[in-house]
């Protein structure tokens, strides 16, 4: 079996090839994304291997298909990048449902910890033997509220995580899942009394017609004054020029994102020669409580494994006519779940 790899980073290589061998699966990997123009490279491959920034639009599909491609194997959670109605049946797509749940509401934590600290600063002055304190004062996020919305995988370690330092949950979901709950400390509420009582809005649901700008220039004008807002999830889920304008007029205490609502062209990239055309972006980067990693959440040597491994299986599982619970399917959502014989 032989796939072609596209937007291929040198952290990839090492765990797809360990299970590429062991599954007997051949990667070619191409450094370029997957769009209209590039498609045309995985002519003679029985599959393709995208990440969060590839384009799978109806346009790359009809390519795909015309090359008699029939897989495409997705090596990451959110598959906003695919035009899943117009994918179905005619191109089966696979993601990774989880390969590190921890790896990102760590990296969570790690943003808020290092904003409401000033580690980001601190940093940069001792390397200078600058050891003032002045404009380092913090807060104790212990006895604060969060709120958190997407109780999923990554949002339920992250609630655990802030149990850990004495934080109050409000969480905020499409479909509760009771079991997090526990009294006053972690419970459900709607989105405007979590907007309203939260000292930091966490976001781990996925960008959805529902979640597209869910945090906007009316949402933020409900929140507290001084919300940190944490988002580890996707750019879109937040109104960028709202989230500015939030930040400017001082409603807005801080920002921590891994995330951009453009990042395509610009994240996974060494951009520090070229000239910021993305006024934006310069705009939120220059902000003194702003700070941004660039899609950098995922990145640990154990979800990189777990990556490798389930998307190798997923493909493994394809070609071998197996049931996968990881095939996603517009009408049911996921293959598995089919209940009305729309699934391939
Ligand atoms: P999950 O599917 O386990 O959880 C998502 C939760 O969001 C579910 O509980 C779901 O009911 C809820 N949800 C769906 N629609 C909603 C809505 N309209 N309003 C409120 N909640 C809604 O997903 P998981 O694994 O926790 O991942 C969450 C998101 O994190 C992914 O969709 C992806 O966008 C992002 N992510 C980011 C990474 C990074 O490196 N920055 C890496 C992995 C995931």
């Amino acid at each position: 079996m032989r796939i072609a790899f596209y937007d291929t980073k040198p952290y990839d290589r090492p765990s797809f090839d360990k299970y590429g061998e062991k599954y007997g699966i051949k990667f070619k990997y191409f450094e370029t994304k997957l769009n209209e123009d590039t498609a045309e490279l995985a002519k003679g491959f029985d599959g393709v291997c995208v990440f969060v920034n590839d384009t799978v639009n109806a346009a790359v599909i009809d390519k795909l298909c015309e090359m008699g491609i029939k897989l495409v194997a997705l090596r990451c959670a959110g598959f906003n990048n695919i035009d899943m109605k117009y994918a179905h049946g005619k191109i089966h797509v696979f993601r990774v449902p989880a390969y590190s749940p921890y790896a990102v509401a760590e990296h969570a934590m790690a943003l808020l910890l290092t904003s409401v600290r000033r580690t980001h600063k601190a940093y940069i002055r001792s390397k200078d033997f600058n050891f003032s304190l002045n404009g380092l004062t913090g807060f104790d996020l212990h006895g604060k509220t969060v709120g958190v919305i997407g109780t999923g995988k990554i949002g339920k370690v992250f609630i655990n995580i802030c149990r850990g330092f004495g934080m109050k949950v409000l969480a905020y979901d499409k479909f509760p899942s009771n079991e997090i709950c526990d009294g006053d400390a972690v419970k459900y509420v709607e989105l405007d009394e979590l907007l309203q009582n939260s000292d930091i809005i966490s976001l781990h649901c996925p960008l959805t017609d529902d979640t597209h700008h869910l945090i906007d220039g009316t949402a933020i004008e409900k929140a507290k004054k001084g919300v940190i807002i944490v988002n580890t999830s996707r750019g879109a889920l937040i109104d960028t020029e709202a989230l500015l304008a939030g930040i400017k007029s001082r409603k807005i205490g801080a920002a921590c994102l891994d995330v951009y609502e453009e990042e395509s062209d610009l994240f996974f990239e060494d951009n520090s020669n070229r000239i910021m055309e993305d006024d934006t972006l310069a705009r939120l980067i220059s902000m003194p409580n702003v700070i941004l990693s660039a899609h950098q959440a995922f990145l640990t040597e154990e979800a990189l494994e777990n990556i490798a491994e389930t998307t190798v299986q997923n493909i493994v599982g394809f070609f071998e006519n197996k049931p996968c619970p990881n095939e996603l399917c517009y009408y049911c959502g996921f293959v598995q779940d089919c209940k009305n014989g729309k699934c391939f």
